[in-house]
């Protein structure tokens, strides 16, 4: 594995590979059972597919225990499939469905076909600073992503939309305006965090399922944090030949405090007050 380069795809930051593939994530053929969980990197993707898996599969725990999550809710863009050297698009097209699919793409860039097949998406949301901190931590353990360099230089680029995926202001708002014409569900990871009850009864009423409260229950134990890092199907444990582990690496809200220096956070917070405001968007940054 060798590092990537980003290449601009309608003036958003994307990795070769997928950049490389563009014409295929266009053209990709939704179907209207298709279930789309969109995120920004390091927004709590694989918690939110481990809960809409489970929810999805009507509280069946071990039905949503027998693949690792990857296969369970793969990733629209990414090509090469993580572990079987396959195309990720081939392993897409032969799924049954209905399919439940990730895609990290900002809202602009999502293929068609999905907003013409009407295809629910649950957006997951996550505060600027702890998304930051974990892309931070991640570009130095997944080898083949861009260098980064230092987390200050990595904090420059990321404040700059200069990131794989691009700007996380742009993302979030792209996202939270279009929930106003299509069935999008838009959580937040603090919410999900401090109350996972109340946010995974908000996910059943979006899928239409009626699970009773000790399944509610028997969710939240599978896919708290703890859970999940000593679980096999979601702790990446399968690819860890190409990366520096662990990808569950602390799960908490505030870890930026450890992070941002007092200059750094008054930078970030002058250039974030800039681009989010008349948003309608609030991000609590601890819990
Ligand atoms: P940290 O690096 O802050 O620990 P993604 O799946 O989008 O790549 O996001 C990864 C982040 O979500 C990591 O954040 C990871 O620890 C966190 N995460 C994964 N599962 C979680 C869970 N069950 N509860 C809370 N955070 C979780």
């Amino acid at each position: 594995h060798h590092q990537e380069d980003l290449v601009l795809i309608h003036n958003v930051p994307m990795l070769k590979s997928i950049a490389n593939n563009w014409e295929q994530v266009e053209g990709f053929q939704a179907r209207p059972d298709d279930l789309i969980i969109a995120t920004y990197p390091k927004a709590g993707t694989t918690w939110v597919s481990e809960i809409v898996d489970i929810v999805h599969n009507n509280g069946d725990v071990a039905k949503s225990s027998q693949a690792p999550i990857y296969y369970r809710v793969p990733y629209m863009e990414f090509f090469m499939h993580p572990e079987k050297n396959i195309p990720g698009m081939r392993y897409l097209n032969s799924m049954a469905s209905p399919r439940l699919i990730k895609t990290h793409l900002p809202v602009q860039l999502l293929p068609k076909s999905m907003w013409e097949n009407k295809c629910k998406i649950i957006y997951m949301a996550r505060n600027a600073k702890d998304v930051a901190v974990s892309f931070f931590y991640f570009h130095h353990n997944i080898k083949a992503l861009p260098d980064v360099g230092t987390w200050e230089e990595f904090l420059q680029k990321y404040i700059a939309g200069k990131v794989s995926y691009g700007s996380w202001h742009d993302h979030v708002k792209g996202w939270w305006k279009k929930r106003q014409e299509h069935p999008i569900l838009y959580l937040f990871y603090e919410d999900m965090k401090e109350d996972p009850a109340n946010e995974i009864r908000k996910l059943m009423r979006f899928l239409e399922k009626d699970l009773r409260e000790e399944v509610l229950e028997k969710i939240i134990h599978h896919t708290s944090f703890q859970f999940m890092k000593k679980n096999p199907m979601t702790n990446y444990e399968g690819l860890s030949h190409d990366t520096v582990f662990p990808f569950m690496r602390k799960g908490i809200t505030g870890d930026w405090k450890n992070h941002f220096t007092v200059a750094q956070n008054e930078i970030f917070d002058a250039d974030y007050a800039r681009k989010m405001e008349g948003s309608g968007l609030q991000f609590r940054t601890e819990i």
